[in-house]
């Protein structure tokens, strides 16, 4: 089985991040990652990448004039690592038009709600402060509006009464671990 090549994109911790890079060790699971990049320069993700044996490169935002140049300059290294998908696995910057056009049908993302419900930046927070029964966790593909692009996979978790936002994400990102790597499955499997 020849293994489809695949660029995370990362901000931050990268828990999800760590389970596709488990995933892919399987002989059997049909990804590799071909590199990370963070648009932040301490993110612990990069650690997890190196630790891995994968390139890990740092683009920071904050070194480009505009999102169209800080996206051009993620493309090109996607481009040289001949990566042929992009997960998101909690990347922080929203991704210009060009972008993700280029890499429509090919890019996940992986949200803390049962989408379409609790879009944005505080999902976990906003389904507790609902007052809602169950939440869980969503990949999809990326469309331009944000959180919105076609669900390729789905997680429910009851929300416990004594549920504070910390120990709820702590059960979504558990169910997020399991649901990554299968969603990207799906997709590749797909095309
Ligand atoms: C996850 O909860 C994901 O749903 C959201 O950001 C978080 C990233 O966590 N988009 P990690 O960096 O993968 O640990």
């Amino acid at each position: 089985m020849k293994k489809r090549r695949v660029g995370v994109l990362i901000s931050g911790n990268g828990s999800n991040l760590q389970a596709l890079i488990d995933a892919c060790a399987a002989a059997d699971y049909p990804a590799q990652i071909v590199l990370v990049i963070s648009n932040k320069p301490d993110a612990y993700g990069l650690v997890r990448a190196k630790n891995a044996g994968i390139p890990a490169h740092i683009v920071n935002h904050k070194d480009y004039a505009s999102r169209e140049e800080f996206d051009i300059a993620m493309n090109v290294l996607l481009n040289k690592y001949e990566a042929e998908f992009v997960c998101l696995a909690g990347f922080m910057r929203i991704l210009s038009a060009g972008f993700v056009d280029a890499w429509q049908g090919r890019m996940l993302n992986i949200h803390p709600s049962l989408l379409p419900d609790f879009k944005g930046g505080h999902a976990v927070r906003d389904a507790l402060a609902a007052g809602a029964k169950e939440t869980g966790c969503s990949v999809h593909l990326v469309t331009e509006e944000m959180d919105a692009g076609e669900v390729i996979a789905q997680a429910k978790i009851s929300i416990l009464t004594d549920d504070s936002e910390e120990k709820l994400h702590q059960r979504i990102h558990e169910q997020e671990h399991l649901l990554y790597p299968q969603a990207l499955k799906i997709l590749i499997n797909n095309n």
